[in-house]
């Protein structure tokens, strides 16, 4: 039997961190829920000193997730630490993340410490989690430019001190193969205590080599790699977590390891970490990417026909992608469409698949042919979890390249209903404008995006938004075949989203940021 290889995943910590990956706590907890069916070993689910929300979040996941260790991060002191444990304590696997740099670069410049001062703090901080929770990770951050004698000597004394995983970042994705892979094995082999301890390698992707600097570690004695679904994180990312297993799985002959991740889950992670974030996966990444399975060269074309291994290294179907049976279309009924679902892995309740219908419908009577994109897409966008506080009745945008353009918006909010006109720098500001006179919210864009999710003419549009209010940046998107009604529902949801947190401020848990109420009503419709 080969060894395995746990994987910690940490899109919840390290990904969400990275700019326009934010999450909020519904949307968390659906990945979450996500992370457990792809059966990964362990979700890093946040930094619950960095925020209420972020502690909220951990606190919730641990609750929530009980198959999966549950990480919390927390930098080497006390408080750090006892929020960080405060937030997983009821967790069924918990686990205390503790970090701290070690190169000497981050010492000087950052820190301000010498290295013995890192090196009782490390001891102390280990110290302290291990005292509360049985499970603690010690990580040195930048530890591939630190001093390699150091580094064993911070990492025995981690170990000595109760640490049951040591994890050694290439935190600036500096490292390359040839390099990482040696290090980690002289590492390891410096240290006496070497065998009370899993070792695990964090590989960030700035040359784009943190998977190839993952598989190094792990041929070098790394037996947990932390990653993320499809490679989001700081800069330029973390490893792929989607990469990494395919590999191990596709290359037993070479790497003799294996993952308990369920890869038939990895397609529907990957969408929905790019639906809840908004983070487009690129058409040829490896894996995920819309063009990983597609082959269009007729000489390919010719190849796949007569046999696929000659073209085709691993099935789509192995990581979820499945190949249609049922064709859904304008006349296919709840049963089919429920069938569907379930070929697409996914168990609707009867909630659910009601909703699921009811989106479902609409969009036929729109487009004449429904992708499995277009279905996954209804069910992780459209059963949504955040109230609609704003409604969309009807937008009307006109523009052109002549001039100004403008929109009518009419949004409907209980029982009332509201319009609004607006001029603006194309049709979506306009649109966006109006919806802002309504509301009483300022929105400051900071980013916009379409992408359209199927092919042809008729493809379904989805369309991102980061939106500020206030202080606060919101993630939202719709999905439509018009993409002026999907840019304004984007937007609307990014509102909305702004109403529910404010809901939840009220509570006392977070500050104050946007104003709940339209604070200006510019014109009361009657009817609907
Ligand atoms: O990249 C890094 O060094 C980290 C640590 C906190 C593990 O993310
Ligand atoms: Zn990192």
């Amino acid at each position: 039997m080969s060894e395995k290889v746990l994987i910690f995943d940490t899109t919840l910590r390290d990904g969400e961190q990275s700019p326009g990956c934010s999450m909020n706590l519904q949307e968390k907890l659906k990945m979450a829920h996500q992370l457990e069916r792809l059966n990964v070993d362990v979700i890093e689910a946040g930094f619950p000193i960095a925020s209420d929300g972020d502690f909220e979040a951990v606190q919730a996941t641990a609750a929530e997730i009980r198959q999966p260790i549950i990480a919390a991060l927390a930098r080497t002191n006390r408080q750090d630490i006892e929020r960080a444990w405060e937030a997983i304590k009821n967790a069924a696997h918990p686990r205390i993340h503790t970090f701290i740099a070690t190169s000497d670069i981050h010492l000087e410049f950052k820190l301000r410490k010498s290295r013995s001062e890192v090196l009782e703090q490390s001891i102390e901080a280990v110290r302290i989690a291990r005292d509360l929770c049985s499970d603690v990770e010690f990580s040195a951050e930048d530890a591939t430019r630190s001093d390699i004698d150091y580094l064993a000597e911070v990492f025995e004394a981690a170990i000595e001190n109760g640490a049951t995983t040591i994890n050694i970042p290439d935190t600036v994705g500096y490292a390359i193969p040839q390099e990482y892979g040696p290090f980690v094995k002289e590492l390891i082999s410096k240290i006496s205590n070497r065998d009370k301890a899993r070792f695990s390698c964090h590989c960030h992707d700035d040359l784009g080599l943190a998977v190839a600097n993952s598989l190094a570690g792990v041929e070098s004695g790394c037996r947990q790699v932390e990653c993320t679904v499809n490679g989001i994180g700081e800069r330029a990312g973390n490893a792929s977590l989607e990469e990494i297993v395919m590999t191990l799985r596709t290359r037993k002959d070479l790497l003799p390891y294996h993952t308990d991740i369920v890869t038939e889950e990895i397609y529907r992670s990957s969408r929905l970490v790019s639906n809840l974030t908004g983070a487009f996966v690129q058409a040829n990444k490896a894996v995920v990417g819309k063009n990983a399975f597609a082959h269009e060269a007729g000489i390919h074309q010719d190849g796949m026909l007569k046999h696929a291994r000659t073209y085709e290294i691993m099935t789509p179907q192995s990581v979820g992608i499945i190949s249609s049976t049922l064709v859904m279309g304008k006349h296919s009924g709840r049963h089919a469409l429920s069938k569907k679902y379930e070929e697409l892995g996914y168990q609707l309740s009867k909630e659910e698949l009601e909703r699921a219908y009811f989106f479902f419908t609409k969009l036929a009577d729109q487009k004449k042919e429904i992708y499995d994109e277009d279905l996954i897409t209804i069910v992780q966008d459209g059963i949504k979890t955040i109230p609609d506080t704003y409604k969309i009745n009807h937008v009307h945008a006109a523009g052109g390249n002549q001039g100004l353009s403008s929109a009518v918006v009419r949004l409907a909010r209980n029982d009332e209903t509201y319009v609004a006109s607006a001029h603006g720098d194309g049709p979506v500001d306009a649109i966006y404008k109006a919806v802002d006179q309504i509301t009483g919210l300022r929105g400051r864009l900071l980013d916009y995006s379409v992408n359209s999710v199927t092919r042809g003419k008729d493809a379904l549009g989805e369309v991102f938004v980061h939106v500020r209010f206030n202080d606060r940046n919101y993630t939202a998107k719709a999905a439509s075949v018009d993409i002026l009604d999907a840019s304004a529902r984007a937007y609307v949801n990014a509102v909305n989203k702004a109403l529910y947190e404010k809901k939840q401020d009220a509570t006392g848990q977070r500050p104050e940021s946007v104003s709940a109420e339209p604070q200006k009503i510019p014109h009361k419709a009657t009817g609907s």
